[in-house]
C-alpha cells in the first residue's frame, strides 16, 4: 500500500493523535503544521462551523500544496439560538477557561426549563480536485450543575447530559464517547468518502 499524505490543520497534539489512529491505517500520512514548519493560525471570521473549517483546510492546502482537512466544533444550546455555537471556545470572553466557560453558560441558561443542546463537527476537506464537507451531532442536555467529578473529557462536557448513556460526558471514558461524538460521527463520514477520492 502506497502511503498518501494530507494535511491536518490542528495544533493540537490530541487531535493530531486521533486522527493518525483513524488514518494511518487506511495508508494516509497525517501531516500537521507543527510537522511542516508552518506557522498557521488564520482567522476563523466565519458564522458557521463549515465555514470556518473550510478556512482552515483551504488555507492549509494553499500552503502546503497537500490535500488538507480541519475541523470546526462546538455546543449549540436550543434555548440560547444555537449559541454559543461557533464562539464555543471563544464564549465570555478572552481570560476564562474550560469550567469559567461552561459555569457562564449555566448561569445564562438560568432555570430555563428548555435544556436542549447539541455538540456539532464539521470536517472540511480541500484539494485540487475538490471542497467538501462531512457534519455530525450528538443530543443531549444542558445539566443544571457543573461535574466537578467526572475525569473525563474537556470543554463543556461536565455540564453535558448524553440520555442513551444515563450520564454526562465527563463521566464517559474516551473510548465509549469517540463511539457517539459529533466528531466521531462527521469523521465517519469523511472516512467513508476519503480513499476513494484520493490518488
Ligand atoms: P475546536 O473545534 O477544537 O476549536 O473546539 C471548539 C470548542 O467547542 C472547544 O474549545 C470546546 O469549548 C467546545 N467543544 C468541541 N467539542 C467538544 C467536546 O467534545 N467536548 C466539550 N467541548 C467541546
Amino acid at each position: 500500500m502506497t502511503t498518501k499524505q494530507i494535511a491536518f490543520a490542528s495544533g493540537s497534539a490530541h487531535k493530531i493523535k486521533e486522527m493518525r489512529l483513524l488514518l494511518e491505517p487506511l495508508g494516509f500520512q497525517i501531516l500537521s503544521p507543527k510537522d511542516l514548519s508552518i506557522p498557521f493560525a488564520p482567522e476563523e471570521t466565519e458564522s458557521s462551523f463549515v465555514g470556518n473549517a473550510l478556512i482552515k483546510s483551504r488555507e492549509l492546502y494553499r500552503l502546503t500544496g497537500l490535500p488538507a482537512f480541519a475541523d470546526d466544533s462546538g455546543i449549540c444550546v436550543d434555548a440560547l439560538g444555537g449559541r454559543p455555537g461557533v464562539f464555543s471556545a471563544r464564549y465570555g470572553g478572552e481570560g476564562l477557561n474550560d469550567k469559567d466557560r461552561a459555569i457562564r453558560l449555566l448561569g445564562e441558561l438560568g432555570e430555563n426549563p428548555d435544556r436542549k443542546a447539541n455538540y456539532t463537527c464539521v470536517i472540511a476537506y480541500s484539494s485540487p480536485k475538490e471542497e467538501v464537507s462531512f457534519d455530525g451531532q450528538v443530543f443531549g442536555e444542558i445539566t443544571k450543575d457543573y461535574d466537578s467529578v467526572g475525569q473525563y473529557g474537556f470543554g463543556y462536557d461536565p455540564i453535558f447530559y448524553y440520555p442513551p448513556f444515563g450520564k454526562r460526558f465527563s463521566e464517559v471514558p474516551e473510548e465509549e464517547k469517540n463511539k457517539v461524538s459529533h466528531r466521531a460521527a462527521a469523521m465517519k463520514k469523511f472516512l467513508s468518502w476519503l480513499p476513494s477520492h484520493t490518488s
